[in-house]
């Protein structure tokens, strides 16, 4: 039976039409190689391998045996919110309450729905360039248009303050930062962010902090936008569990918003996802508190991981990479061996069997590079890195080693 041509599909729904297939086509045939029965290796996605440190899945079957199975209110349960106010107190000067915490499952949703509550239609909002493709989706379904500032690729990748500040126009809402950064690991120190926060609130525009790799650092430690900020009622923080704790399936990701935006973000929870479920905020409330063995131990992991590939691709012939100071992923130029990243994504997967993603998905910055992910264990990074050593001609000594 055909369908009447009248029903309508919204506006919304079609800006977010065909967006996200470009930059996961490589990972996307990887799969169906894979599904084919071909040796595919995968070192696209940012999902840790890890699984979920036990004692916080008991946690939660023992809150679904206390029967903490039933609607929660919408900003969140209080534990949890109690839970992420102290641990914000004890990273920043500003103290921080529970009142100011808003929980959302995931920090994607939490990035919609901080996006929704300010900005309209047409708006701008800063981003850098390259940036988390997810930004791209959230960005597209507020109907808001996303103005990249290209971070600085010979400092390692650092935000470039003057030109934010020079990218600002009168339709500016927002600029949002990521720190540390997917996908270039890239960290802001605490004078840049202040500076950041500093000139935004003067300009009468938020500032958003998304902090989801606050946990993955391999050598200084983590400067939160909260704790740089000499005033907090502009600066919004976004961060969740999805990478620290290897909780990504768990859906669990939270705002801390000034009393301003607070009551707004906790409507849009109540007419949207209407509160998360109790007994994963009581394991997630568990997890911050009880934390630093499974953190810690994950980090040292990821550290293992992104020093082994470094070493490996630095000496490849045509590719580099610099180590990055923190999150989930390395990011290998391929300038001097193929037409942009895209390209040498296609040939490795097609002569290698390996799949990474393409950097010009994150922006045009990278688009001479690929990004590789840490979340595969050495064992299978070794495999990888023999096969792309072999294509790209490397010395035997080089390989299966
Ligand atoms: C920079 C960044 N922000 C936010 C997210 C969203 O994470 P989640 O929705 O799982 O909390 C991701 C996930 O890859 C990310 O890389």
């Amino acid at each position: 039976m055909s369908s009447p041509t009248s029903l309508s599909i919204s506006a919304l729904a079609k800006r977010l039409d065909g967006e996200a297939s470009e930059v996961w086509a490589v990972h996307d045939r990887a799969l169906d190689m894979k599904a084919a029965g071909e040796d595919v290796i995968l070192l696209c996605v940012g999902d840790p391998d890890f699984p979920t440190p036990e004692p916080i899945f008991y946690q939660a079957l023992a809150a679904m045996k206390r029967d903490r199975t039933h609607y929660s209110p919408a900003q969140g349960e209080l534990g949890l919110r109690q839970a992420v106010a102290e641990l914000e107190s004890k990273t920043s000067p500003h103290p921080c309450s529970a009142d100011d915490v808003v929980i959302f499952p995931g920090g994607t949703n939490a990035l919609y729905s901080v996006f929704s509550c300010i900005c309209d239609l047409g708006d701008e909002v800063i981003v850098p360039d390259p940036m988390y493709v997810g930004y791209c989706g959230v960005l597209d379904a507020v109907g808001v248009n996303a103005v990249p500032v290209p971070l600085l690729v010979q400092e390692n990748f650092a935000v470039d303050i003057a030109a934010i500040k020079a990218a600002v126009t009168d339709k500016t809402k927002a600029v949002i930062v990521n720190t540390p950064g997917n996908p270039c690991g890239n960290m802001m120190s605490k004078e840049e962010l202040a500076e950041l926060a500093a000139f935004t609130r003067e300009k009468g525009i938020w500032l958003i902090s998304d902090e989801v790799y606050s946990m993955i650092t391999f050598k200084q430690r983590h400067v939160s936008l909260r704790a740089a900020a000499a005033e907090l009622d502009n600066v919004i923080m976004v961060d969740g569990l999805s990478k620290s704790h290897a909780m990504s399936g768990w859906r669990i990701g939270w705002v801390v918003a000034p009393s301003t935006l607070v009551p707004h973000l906790t409507n849009l929870a109540g007419a949207s996802v209407f509160g998360c479920p109790q007994f994963i905020q009581d394991a997630a409330a568990f997890a911050l508190r009880h934390d630093d063995f499974y953190v810690a131990q994950m980090r040292e992991e990821y550290k293992k991981r992104r020093d082994y590939l470094v070493e490996r691709i630095n000496q490849m012939p045509g590719v580099s990479c610099v180590s990055p100071d923190a999150g989930m992923f390395v990011m290998m130029y391929t300038g001097e061996v193929s037409e942009g990243g895209q390209a040498f994504a296609e040939r490795l997967l097609d002569e290698a069997g390996v799949s990474v993603v393409p950097g010009a998905g994150f922006g045009d910055v990278t688009a001479n590079y690929v990004r590789i992910t840490l979340a595969q264990p050495i064992s299978v990074l070794t495999k990888a890195m023999d096969r792309m050593a072999l294509m790209l001609g490397a010395p035997k000594a080089q390989i299966a080693r």
